[in-house]
């Protein structure tokens, strides 16, 4: 078998968010035998592994993040027989198989909550996070993600139970050991179903303190405070992931990424560095809100530079710009009109010129944009219609209100797949559980997959470059400070006399280049530009969202 070291240099990770992605009997639900029905376009992508968000059983409350049994499929996603089908099909196309693990938390409708909150004396007494009242209160003033109290009250136990998440999301309780054995053995169960790693949810905040105590945060609109400083990227939980990596990871050999919240170079570092034992990578997760108004020439150089130089020596870390918690891309970082195509590729290449794993979420390769629903109604995430009541809170009007959702909403990026110019997009025969985004008819895979200079031809050219080029992998990494660095990102990769430069216009408006790199420019042998439908590059000035791939001349 091929060393685990091996395989995961040349990963180009594909996410499916198995709910949008393709409805194969009708109930407007994507499911694994949709999957199934996609390899072979997966496979013509040239992506090699793919993770798939959460298929378990589950109430659904948070679309899957919220398990009910780890080792049940949820029927309307199939049968373990569909999912072993689909384990063995990408294995004999070549592609690896990655699960989503949520180990933070569980459903509430688990049967080990029902249990652990029928009384205080169970087996499973200790697999939750219960604390007394006090004061005949909440323990804590401590604010859950979806909103409101993180704490809930079980008359049963006359306690109440931590859920950082929604209400029916309570968090697990690493320190009872039998909790973790459970866990561990869950983990090998799907080893044994031939996974091949694991994206690990919300990993930085699996130990939970000692003694609570109030946050000092500011409060939400609602009364309750945030408390990430006292609870994520604890020793203890990195002691956790240690022992999940000891008694799972290492022994069967699974590739693992970890979705961590990380403050500083060192939290990475600590969860990725090999001599750590604990994460292969990571996914750095910045809530939408951080990145609303940015700049994305200065948030990649400043995301990525930061990564390298805590990361490049001797681990890998996920590169991405979308993924199923954030809006689409093109949407926040390029343009939805004139420049739509243009953008959606320079994106594309700039970040598949960076070292480490690229990971491409579903649809990002056809350049899909937000859906942006007129009513709030329309919006089925459940931290949508949070942002919503929270902004209503703080007085905004109900459009005021919905505008702010259009913003951050994540459903922009779990609306359906869109296959062909068919009705609901090829997506299902029924109706979807969410609505189709209406430009189906211009941006899908059938239109694109005829048209030679498209998005989804330019993503595979993409791939395909960095398995020509394995300095795309393996080189060094420097980025040119080139002004204005707030539209211009350039940078330079490097391995044994094999020099690649990626010049990007990352802005609206055409970009002169210093004469010095113009006049080097010269020299350089184009291999892919954004603007590959117009033709040649112009010297001396980059065009709108023109982001240009270029092989350096070899040195004398
Ligand atoms: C992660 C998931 C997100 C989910 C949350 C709780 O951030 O990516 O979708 O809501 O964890 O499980
Ligand atoms: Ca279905």
């Amino acid at each position: 078998m091929e060393r685990k070291q091996d395989w995961i240099r040349d990963l180009v990770v594909y996410q499916v968010y198995p709910r949008s992605f393709m409805d194969s009997n009708g109930d407007g639900i994507g499911d694994l035998n949709g999957v199934r029905q996609k390899l072979p376009y997966l496979k013509k992508l040239g992506v090699n592994a793919l993770w798939l968000s959460p298929f378990f059983c589950s109430p659904g409350d948070d679309n899957g993040y919220d398990v009910s049994d780890y080792d049940g499929i949820q029927p309307e996603f199939g049968t373990m027989a569909d999912c072993e089908a689909l384990i063995r099909e990408c294995h004999a196309l070549g592609m690896r198989f990655i699960i989503d693990v949520v180990v933070n938390h569980s459903s509430d409708e688990h049967p080990w909550f029902i249990e652990s909150a029928s009384s205080r004396e169970n087996d499973k007494s200790d697999f939750y996070i219960w604390r007394d009242p006090v004061d005949g209160h909440e323990p804590t003033n401590w604010w859950s993600v979806f909103g409101g109290s993180a704490w809930e009250y079980v008359p049963a136990r006359g306690q109440y139970y931590f859920h950082l998440f929604s209400r029916k999301q309570p968090d697990l309780n690493w320190r009872s050991p039998q909790l973790r054995q459970q866990i561990f053995a869950m983990m090998n169960r799907w080893a044994d179903r031939g996974v091949d790693g694991f994206r690990l949810d919300a990993a930085s905040h699996y130990a939970k303190p000692e003694h609570f105590v109030d946050s000092t945060l500011p409060p939400m609109p609602d009364g309750y405070a945030p408390a990430f400083d006292q609870l994520s990227n604890t020793p203890e939980t990195h002691a956790i992931v240690n022992a999940m990596n000891q008694a799972v990871f290492t022994p069967r050999q699974l590739f693992t990424v970890g979705e961590v919240g990380c403050q500083t170079p060192q939290d990475m570092q600590d969860y990725a560095l090999p001599q750590r034992q604990e994460f292969d990578a990571i996914i750095p997760f910045i809530p939408p809100q951080e990145e609303v108004g940015k700049k994305v020439a200065e948030v990649l150089r400043s995301r990525y530079q930061s990564q390298y130089d805590a990361l490049h020596d001797g681990s890998r870390w996920a590169l991405f710009l979308s993924n199923h918690d954030k809006p689409r891309q093109v949407s926040s970082w390029g343009d939805e009109g004139a420049l739509w195509e243009v953008s959606a590729k320079a994106l594309a290449l700039c970040l598949h010129g960076l070292p480490g794993i690229p990971f491409v979420y579903e649809g990002e390769e056809l350049g899909m944009t937000n859906a942006y629903f007129p009513r709030i109604e329309d919006y089925r995430d459940i931290d949508s219609r949070n942002v919503y009541r929270t902004l209503l809170l703080e007085g905004k009007t109900p459009q005021q209100a919905l505008q702010g959702v259009w913003e951050v909403s994540r459903d922009h990026a779990r609306t359906p797949m869109q296959w062909d110019d068919s009705e609901n997009a090829g997506f299902t025969c029924g109706t979807p559980w969410i609505g189709v985004n209406r430009n189906y008819r211009e941006i899908n895979a059938a239109r694109q997959e005829a048209d030679s200079l498209s998005v989804l031809h330019f993503y595979r050219e993409l791939i395909a470059l960095r398995r020509r080029y394995p300095v795309l992998r393996d080189g060094d990494l420097a980025f040119l400070p080139i002004a204005p660095e707030d539209r211009l990102l350039v940078y330079r990769r490097q391995d044994q006399g094999i020099r690649l430069l990626v010049t990007a216009n990352l802005s609206h408006q055409p970009c002169a280049l210093p004469d010095s790199l113009s006049s080097h420019l010269r020299t350089c042998t184009p291999l892919l530009t954004s603007y590959n439908r117009e033709g040649n590059p112009e010297a001396g000035t980059l065009r709108p969202f023109e982001a240009i791939l270029w092989q350096e001349t070899a040195e004398e």
